[in-house]
Formats: C-alpha cells, sequence, structure tokens
C-alpha cells in the first residue's frame, strides 16, 4: 500500500489556532462575493499524526477553517478546533461534561437557521460563520445520534434527507426533516448488516441509499487495524430507492463497487433516475500481504440509469479520469443538471487541479495545479441575482509547497481555464481535508 507522510506537506497538520485579518489578495475579488467559505477537516490535537494511512488520518479531530469576503476583500481568516469532548480533554478538562461527544470533522451545512458541522455517523455540531460553536443541534432532535455528513436539502421545498448507517443494530434508517427543522419521517431499513454509507442521492420524489462492496469486518480489530471496514468481494453492490417521504425499499443490483461520493441524481422521465457519482471498481482491500490496504483504484465520473418500470440498472463510465470530491451548484441538487466540479486525482498520492464537467456537451474545463501542490474540494458559489446554473465562482485552497502556505483561488464557474480572478494568499496553510461550504452573509449574519 502506499504510504504517505501525514506530517509533511499539505496534509500536515496545524498545531494552533490563529485568527487573521485584511489578508494579501492579487487580482479583483468578485464584490458579489459576501460570505463565509468554511472547510472542515481531521487535524490532531497536538498537531501531529501518529500514523501514516488513510485511517489514522481520517477519524482525528475536527477542525474548521474561515475565510470571510466582504466588499471586494478577504477581511478575516479564522481556525478553530470544534469544541467537543475530545478537543477538551486536551484544552479545558473543566468542560468536558458540557460538550458534544462527536467529532464532525467532514463537513458543514445550513438547514432550517442552523449551520452544522457535520461527522461520519456521529452527531452535528451547531456553529456560526465565525466558528464559534453552540453544542449540540437543537433543531434535528431525531437525528441527534448521528447523521451522515452528506444528507441533501431539496432546494426547492427546504426539506432534509439523511440516513444514519450504524454497526450496531440497526444498520440502518432513514429520515427526512422539514425545512424548519422539525423530524417528519424516521424509518429503520432492513439490510443483511452494515456497511459503509458516506453519501446518498435524492430526487424530487426520491431517495437513493448505496449499499455497496465495503462493509464492517470486526476481526480486523485484532488484528492491529483500528478502524474495521474492507472490500467484501462476497457482497453484492445494491442501489435503495425510497420514496421521500418513507415507505419500501426498492433494491437494484449494480456491479461491485465502492461510492464514497455522489455528484448528483435527478428524475429524467416518469420512470427513470438518472445517478452520477465517483464509483471505485474496489475500495479498501485488504492487502495480500501485511496488515494495510491495497491501494485503491482511483474514481472516476459514473452515470446509472435506474429504469424503476423494467427494474434494471445501466452503468457507464463518463470520463476515464481519476476525480473526487464533486460539487455541483447546490440550487440544483436532485434536479436535472448540467455542471458538475470536481478536484483532479492524477493518482493516489495527489489531489491536484479541478476539473468542470459539462454533461450536457461532454465538454470539460481545467484548473491546472502545478506539481508539489495540492488543492481542496471547489466549491460552487452562485452570485447573487443570477439564474444560470454555472453563472458563479467555483472556490478551491490550493496548498503552495514551496511556501508551506495555501491560497484561496475565486475562478470564474464558466472559465475554469482562465485561472484565478483573484488569489488569496494565506501565510499559513490550510491542511488537506474534507468538505466546506459557501455560507452566504445575508442568510445568517456572521
Ligand atoms: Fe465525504
Amino acid at each position: 500500500m502506499t504510504t504517505f507522510d501525514l506530517n509533511a506537506g499539505a496534509t500536515a497538520p496545524l498545531a494552533d489556532e490563529a485568527d487573521l485579518t485584511d489578508l494579501a489578495v492579487d487580482g479583483t475579488l468578485p464584490p458579489g462575493l459576501d460570505g463565509v467559505l468554511v472547510r472542515n477537516g481531521p487535524n490532531p490535537l497536538r498537531g501531529r499524526f501518529e500514523g501514516n494511512d488513510v485511517l489514522s488520518w481520517w477519524p482525528q479531530p475536527a477542525m474548521l477553517h474561515a475565510i470571510d469576503f466582504r466588499d471586494g476583500r478577504a477581511s478575516g481568516y479564522r481556525n478553530r478546533w470544534a469544541r467537543t469532548r475530545i478537543w477538551a480533554r486536551e484544552y479545558a478538562p473543566q468542560a468536558v461534561a458540557a460538550l458534544p461527544d462527536t467529532n464532525p470533522n467532514v463537513n458543514v451545512l445550513r438547514h432550517a437557521g442552523e449551520i452544522l458541522a457535520l461527522a461520519e455517523g456521529g452527531a452535528p455540531l451547531a456553529m456560526t460563520p465565525a466558528l464559534e460553536f453552540l453544542g449540540a443541534s437543537r433543531r434535528h432532535p431525531g437525528l441527534a445520534g448521528g447523521m451522515t455528513a452528506h444528507p441533501k436539502v431539496d432546494p426547492e421545498t427546504g426539506e432534509l434527507m439523511s440516513f444514519r448507517a450504524h454497526w450496531e443494530p440497526p444498520w440502518l434508517r432513514y429520515g427526512v426533516t422539514d425545512a424548519d427543522g422539525r423530524q417528519r419521517v424516521d424509518q429503520r431499513i432492513e439490510v443483511p448488516g452494515p456497511s459503509m454509507m458516506h453519501d446518498m442521492a435524492i430526487t424530487a420524489r426520491y431517495s437513493i441509499l448505496l449499499d455497496l462492496n465495503v462493509a464492517y469486518d470486526f476481526s480486523m480489530l485484532s488484528r492491529g487495524y483500528r478502524m474495521p471496514l474492507r472490500w467484501h468481494d462476497e457482497r453484492p453492490s445494491r442501489l435503495g430507492v425510497i420514496a421521500r417521504h418513507g415507505g419500501p425499499v426498492r433494491w437494484f443490483e449494480v456491479a461491485p463497487c465502492f461510492i464514497l461520493h455522489v455528484v448528483n441524481a435527478y428524475e429524467a422521465d416518469a420512470s427513470t433516475l438518472v445517478l452520477d457519482v465517483v464509483r471505485y471498481p474496489e475500495y479498501l482491500r485488504l492487502a495480500r500481504h501485511g496488515t494495510g490496504f491495497e491501494d485503491n483504484p482511483l474514481g472516476v465520473l459514473w452515470r446509472y440509469e435506474i429504469d424503476l418500470d423494467a427494474g434494471r440498472v445501466a452503468g457507464r463510465a463518463l470520463d476515464d479520469a481519476g476525480i473526487e470530491l464533486p460539487r455541483i451548484n447546490e440550487g440544483r441538487t436532485g434536479r436535472a443538471y448540467r455542471y458538475g466540479y470536481a478536484v483532479e486525482q492524477p493518482n493516489n498520492r495527489e489531489m491536484r487541479g479541478v476539473v468542470r464537467y459539462d454533461l450536457e456537451s461532454g465538454a470539460r474545463q481545467h484548473y491546472r495545479v502545478p506539481p508539489g501542490d495540492q488543492n481542496s474540494e471547489p466549491v460552487f458559489v452562485p452570485r447573487p441575482g443570477g439564474r444560470a446554473e454555472d453563472d458563479g465562482w467555483v472556490l478551491a485552497c490550493v496548498y503552495r509547497q514551496a511556501s508551506d502556505t495555501s491560497d484561496v483561488v475565486v475562478l470564474d464557474a464558466r472559465d475554469l481555464a482562465a485561472g484565478p480572478l483573484a488569489t488569496v494568499r494565506l501565510p499559513r496553510r490550510i491542511p488537506a481535508g474534507f468538505h466546506g461550504a459557501w455560507l452566504p452573509r445575508e442568510a445568517g449574519g456572521g
């Protein structure tokens, strides 16, 4: 298995919290860019990883980074560890009992008037755009025990669709929370065993759950693995289609695979669901020698078409290039859409470059990042008042190896290849992490 030095370069964690103002900017920031870019990820409390595989990286304490844009300026940067029990045991022992026992290090989402830091299966943590932590979410009581880091918000109804995949029974729950934060659906879903489910999809009328070939194997714990998940050849991969507000699940078997992230899904007609994902033909296969994993093949953009009438699924690659961390204009979530953005993965060691897919014409655009540097997920920011799907900007954090600092690039979403409209130059790095969100100022202050 490829080993990383997680304590060097783009993944090297931070050992402190900082507040910076009036950041240096090259180029011209669009005045309409008014809000906060928040990025989440794992960062060990003392600023040093103990091991060097991905499972030493994923479960570490949440650290959030916020870059504030206003009046054509990059007015501030701040980073904070999430205020949880894990954090308090190290930095504020007297506060341990008062803080939530969760580690929301994966994603950030605004819903029903709350901004939530989201965990892989743990409880969401409420926060402000200025990274003040408000404790456990009070608006999602039914999900308090834990939920996916990738719930989906319907852009028209404001409903939030979510699931909880757990290693203890019940292994899978599906839920819907309305636009006011009240849980409307909480349904137990029968599956043969607990599997790794990271993301889900919605259409206007359905939700799609992913029960794939990566599942739990608790015998791994006694063999030195810290997370008991691996590829299982004998499992079927299945896509589960459930009516939005609950009911029986229709499972559709597909070729063995793993899907970490959904791009989007929609209803092409009354009986056809389109589901676009980043698909791996194999993922977390145990190494033939030693106690690691084989290198994962790269994930590629893949389209499933689910024929509800015929009970069939067809799948095909839309591209052969390695990508991850796909994003769209979230105003199109669950609806027909044309554009997707993703990090390029030239190999297993690098997340370097941003690609834009035009799924109608097949055209691709690239924002190139030089070897040695790496970048995070491209977050699409709609232009205020804009109507076209690609009218806006793409924001990404780019780690610069030579200076050990990070830039935040602002790209024209219609012309990635032209290079940044503006580059915010931070005097320190934002380590590689998971997901982020754009929090427009008008919707929540800060
Ligand atoms: Fe994710």
